[in-house]
């Protein structure tokens, strides 16, 4: 599968934003986990999320779809079923390291597996805080997975995360939900809070303290409740870099999650010179919503320091794009944790750039983009990386020239509507070759 796009000579459009995956993923893991029955509307409709609904099921969670576009969720009030095979987390990092949280107070071992990719991440971050509550965690050659979970009864305790993940701060809080007394975890830098505000409206009682421990007293029951998840701004990103790209752009995106932990890209923007405008702020699943219209715009560089990145860190190769097309040297500080995401994202970004021609390097956990050179049409390989292979399309939307974006299967692992939009709003300037995206 893959891609062919010409140089787009419009990008209108309007659109209502596809499901958020974090919080899909956190809907079906809480309300599987819970006592009741949750329904979760406009969930994620891609491949990683199917991934954790079919373990909850082959854990004996009752995830049905009565209708399209409703996932009705009975929950198993905590308690899991041993499953038959190994669990199949598929692309999704975040499907086993939420799943490792919840299986460690199970009373049966159970084996996570994945793809290539998966097969390449770090599993270490979880094994540790996990067996600081008492379970067993055992993981691959070089602590990737696959990752054999045993369950045991668990003891609350403290956790100081040297990462700031939010997928280990989940993985640690939905284990700490079943462990006996108080457990308490701090990370480095504030990241996301999905499953804070999601455990929050779901009963449990979770603190923060000034020096940033959150804390959480077990066992604790939780109440299903139902989620109308909100738009993912991680995929509209794409869209919306798009739209202030090319000229006369114009895009107005519904219903789109403005979580502060999540909603740097915007901040990064409005330093940019990014036109764009919130209208119509509200609240969908205790989750902050707004609708934005962004608009053509000529850009200026910027610099992003490392305390900025756990609010955009899924949105720096899009950004990086952004950044070649504007005036002026930049430099995106503190991306180590780029490296260990579906790919080496910091060097498979700077040679996305450099593919279009543009002037980008990478220096230790930085990295350089002297914009303002026209990019010119090429052929780019995704490397089975979503968000490497919408980036490139979006770099192709503006080039020179026609490109071919290949290897453009993964993109349906997080944003399956991704191509028939971009089709839509260029009015034709991208084809798809192949089956499927
Ligand atoms: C996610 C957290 C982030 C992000 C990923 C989804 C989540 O990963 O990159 O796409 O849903 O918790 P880390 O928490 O490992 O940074």
């Amino acid at each position: 599968m893959e891609y062919r796009i010409r140089p787009a000579s419009k990008f209108r459009g309007r659109w209502r934003a596809a499901g958020d995956k974090s919080l899909t993923h956190r809907a079906f893991i809480l309300n599987a986990m819970a006592e009741g029955v949750g329904a979760v509307r406009n969930a994620n409709g891609g491949e990683d999320c199917a991934r954790t609904r079919d373990i909850l099921q082959a854990l004996g969670a009752r995830i049905e779809q009565p209708e399209k576009g409703v996932w009705r969720v009975e929950g198993r009030g905590g308690t899991f079923r041993a499953p038959e095979e190994v669990l199949d987390a598929g692309n999704s990092g975040t499907t086993m390291r939420l799943l490792a949280g919840l299986l460690a107070g199970q009373p049966f071992t159970a084996v996570l597996d994945g793809d290539d990719s998966l097969r390449n991440r770090p599993m270490e971050r979880i094994k540790a805080p996990l067996e600081a509550l008492g379970a067993a965690v055992e993981t691959g050659a070089g602590g990737r997975p696959p990752l054999t979970v045993r369950g045991a009864p668990l003891v609350g305790c403290r956790y100081v995360s040297p990462v700031a993940s939010a997928q280990v701060k989940s993985a640690f809080l939905l284990a700490a939900l079943g462990a006996e007394g108080e457990s308490a975890f701090r990370e480095p830098r504030r990241s996301r809070d999905h499953s804070e505000r999601m455990l929050d409206r779901m009963g449990a009682e979770l603190s923060e303290d000034e020096e940033g421990w959150i804390c959480l007293t077990g066992p604790c029951a939780l109440r299903a409740v139902d989620v109308n998840v909100p738009g993912d701004i991680s995929s509209a990103a794409f869209l919306i870099a798009a739209g202030i790209l090319v000229e006369k752009g114009n895009v107005l995106v519904k219903g789109l999650g403005v979580n502060p932990t999540r909603t740097g890209l915007l901040a990064v923007l409005e330093r940019m010179g990014g036109r764009f405008a919130l209208y119509h702020p509200r609240e969908e699943a205790g989750e902050p919503v707004a609708d934005l219209l962004a608009q053509y715009s000529r850009l200026q560089a910027t610099e992003i320091r490392p305390e900025e990145v756990p609010s955009l860190v899924d949105e720096i190769p899009v950004l990086a794009v952004l950044a070649a097309c504007a005036n002026g040297e930049s430099r995106f500080h503190g991306l180590a944790e780029l490296r260990v995401k579906e790919s080496d994202r910091l060097e498979r970004t700077a040679a996305l750039l450099t593919a279009y021609g543009a002037d980008a390097d990478v220096e230790g956990d930085t990295l350089r983009i002297r914009g303002g050179r026209p990019l010119r049409g090429t052929e780019f390989s995704s490397g089975g990386d979503h968000r490497l292979g919408m980036a490139a399309t979006v770099a192709a939307l503006v080039a020179q020239g026609e490109s071919r974006v290949t290897d453009t299967g993964c993109i349906a692992t997080s944003f399956p509507e991704f191509a028939s939009l971009v089709r839509r709003f260029s009015a034709g300037a991208l084809e798809t070759i192949g089956e499927g995206q």
